[in-house]
């Protein structure tokens, strides 16, 4: 789970890009202008409220991770007045999870047994009042990540002897991990899906390679708008271009993201491509981001390029594994706390007036190809 969680695509390159890029943007203090009342860190998506701009990004086969999954992730992101964005890939059902939290929630779409399947997911999570639908558009094809292919894992996820044998160690010094997940039965299913097929749809392995055959494109947008009632994001924008095809396909808010490094290596940083997104949207369409945000300053960078808000994926997945809806509650804390700080030490009274003059200039030899530190993944060439 770790390696799953933590790893990237290829060389993770990328992965190792989207934090470099981040700590190469200077954020440059006003002194002397602020004292004592707390900055305002509330904004709105979406026309509604949130009360510090972290959302949770969605992330698979968090049951996998704690039998609480994406329970608690909705859970902590409803106490913390922000948005839980639930995973086609998730190990409870969308009406599960929507009766797990009364907070904001938005739903992700993978065509999950092509378009068919992908309209009754729209259905189940407009019925069940996911606010907002987020399309991901960069899992065209499964990734490369070397890491679970060096354990063995592919979809769909089974138990068999070869992986029983190949965890055991692993699996005994973490007797925790092991206790709850066999408390679980050792849940492992896609269960949207397995929803769909017991209300008669296509078996799951159909169901994946439905997925696999048909991902979303531009063109799609038209009957997704169509048949869903709220506003539709999309997942995955890395170019100015890919933005005013967004714009054109009639969403309601971008988000850029190189999928945390998972997807394609080589993608750019985020933060890198941030400016020229924020500029073809315009105001058509809002504009989010994640991949490597951990730090308050990080937050601080993005919103002052333009972002509305940021989502986080490993940071939640961390706390989740390691200590369940209160996990997620205190890395949220954390950032909330940090957003707060960096504030503060920059001189700006609330989110909403931060702006490129709170920036300096790139240090390119951080953007440069530097040195990974040693923990670059197992198989990370030399
Ligand atoms: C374990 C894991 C599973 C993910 N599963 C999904 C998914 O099912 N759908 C999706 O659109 N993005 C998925 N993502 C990508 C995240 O939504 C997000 O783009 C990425 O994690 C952001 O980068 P960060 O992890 O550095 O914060 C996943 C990410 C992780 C780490």
């Amino acid at each position: 789970m770790f390696d799953y969680i933590d790893g990237g695509a290829g060389s993770e390159s990328t992965v190792h890009a989207n934090r470099h890029a981040l700590e190469a943007l200077p954020v440059v203090p006003r002194l002397g202008v602020t004292r004592g009342s707390p900055p305002d860190l509330g904004t709105s998506v979406l026309g509604k409220p949130i009360s510090f701009p972290v959302m949770l990004a969605p992330v698979g086969f968090a049951r996998m991770m704690h039998p609480a999954g994406d329970l608690a992730a909705a859970a902590a992101a409803s106490d913390a007045g922000t948005v839980h964005t639930l995973s086609t890939f998730s190990g409870h059902t969308l009406e599960e999870v929507a009766r797990a939290a009364s907070g904001r929630r938005w739903f992700q779409l993978y065509f999950l047994g092509g378009r068919g399947g992908a309209e009754a997911l729209i259905d189940r999570a407009a019925a069940a009042g996911y606010e907002a639908l987020v399309v991901t558009l960069d899992t065209q094809t499964g990734a490369m990540r070397e890491r679970d292919v060096r354990h063995g894992v592919r979809l769909p996820l089974r138990i068999d002897l070869d992986n029983v044998l190949r965890f055991a160690p692993e699996a005994a010094v973490r007797p925790g991990w092991l206790l709850g997940f066999a408390r679980d039965r050792f849940h492992m299913d896609l269960a949207n899906a397995a929803a769909s097929t017991r209300a008669g749809g296509t078996a799951l392995d159909e169901a994946l390679r439905d997925l696999r055959g048909s991902p979303p494109l531009w063109e799609d947008f038209r009957w997704i708008r169509d048949r869903w009632p709220g506003p539709v994001l999309a997942k995955g924008v890395l170019s100015a271009d890919d933005a005013r095809r967004a714009v054109d396909a009639g969403v309601a808010g971008i988000i850029v993201s190189n999928h945390g490094g998972r997807q394609l290596d080589g993608a750019p940083p985020t933060i890198g491509v941030l400016a020229e997104v924020v500029a073809a949207a315009g105001t058509d369409a809002e504009v989010f981001v994640d991949g490597g945000f951990r730090r308050g300053a990080d937050v601080v960078r993005a919103l002052s390029l333009g972002a509305r808000a940021v989502m986080v994926g490993r940071p939640w997945a961390f706390g989740l594994a390691a200590a369940g809806e209160a996990g997620i509650a205190k890395v949220l804390d954390l950032l909330r706390a940090d957003v707060e700080r960096v504030l503060r030490l920059i001189g700006c009274p609330s989110v909403g007036e931060l702006g490129p003059g709170y920036l300096g200039r790139p240090d390119a030899s951080l953007t440069a190809a530097r040195p990974r530190p040693a923990d670059g993944g197992p198989l990370t060439p030399n």
